[in-house]
């Protein structure tokens, strides 16, 4: 097993108990992105040379950013042929002394978990990039959140980006009916969010 700068000890850092066990959280949470978010935010947003897509499904945005030249260390949940072949619980586990920067599309049921767990897996002034539906905007829990912990950047897709259940693009590509956004959070950042609109 590699660590996160290319050697072989052991990375991953038990780092709490969950109450979910593996086989409930393969349960379809596995929607791929339309590579096409990965490339628009890229154009917004500077990132670190090392980028972890720590839910990477079957790579759909992690080739992008490995295409742009960044390093991507690619782990999931369940191993969908791309990345790491040992399972990693983005949950449960995480990357000793891992300085770069975390991108991913997460399973929507544990969202506001994987943008918590990701600020806690970064060194201040890194930056979490999450793709999330734009009505992830409301909530009382998440107010309470974004108040303490804003964004500092909302990237809104105008023109609609796909998600496709189980990497079937086929199937699903003209399942455009919602709503997405680059929620883009600077580890430290207490300021206002400013909401831009791309694509
Ligand atoms: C919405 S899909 C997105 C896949 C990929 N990020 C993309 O954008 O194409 C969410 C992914 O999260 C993975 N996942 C679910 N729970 C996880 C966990 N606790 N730790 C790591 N990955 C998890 C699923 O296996 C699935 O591949």
């Amino acid at each position: 097993m590699k660590d996160w700068i290319g050697g072989k000890n052991s990375i991953y850092t038990a780092i709490g108990a969950s109450n979910h066990t593996k086989k409930e959280r393969q349960n379809d949470d596995y929607y791929a992105t339309e590579p096409k978010a990965a490339e628009l935010l890229l154009q917004q947003e500077q990132f670190h040379h090392t980028i972890w897509e720590c839910a990477c499904g079957g790579g759909h945005l992690a080739k992008v950013f490995q295409k742009a030249g960044h390093e991507v260390i690619a782990t999931d949940l369940v191993y969908r042929g791309y990345g790491d072949p040992e399972p990693l619980n983005f949950l449960e586990e995480t990357l000793e002394d891992f300085e770069g920067d975390i991108i991913t599309n997460p399973p929507y049921k544990y969202a506001l978990e994987f943008i918590q767990r990701a600020l806690d897996s970064v060194k201040p002034g890194r930056k979490v990039a999450m793709f999330l539906k734009l009505t992830f905007l409301e909530g009382k829990k998440r107010k309470e959140f974004y108040q303490k912990t804003p964004p500092r950047t909302v990237y809104v897709s105008s023109s609609r980006l796909n998600c496709a259940m189980n990497g079937d693009f086929d199937t699903y590509k003209s399942n455009n009916a919602i709503c997405y956004a680059w929620f883009v959070w600077v580890k430290g950042y207490q300021g206002n969010t400013i909401i831009k609109w791309i694509n």
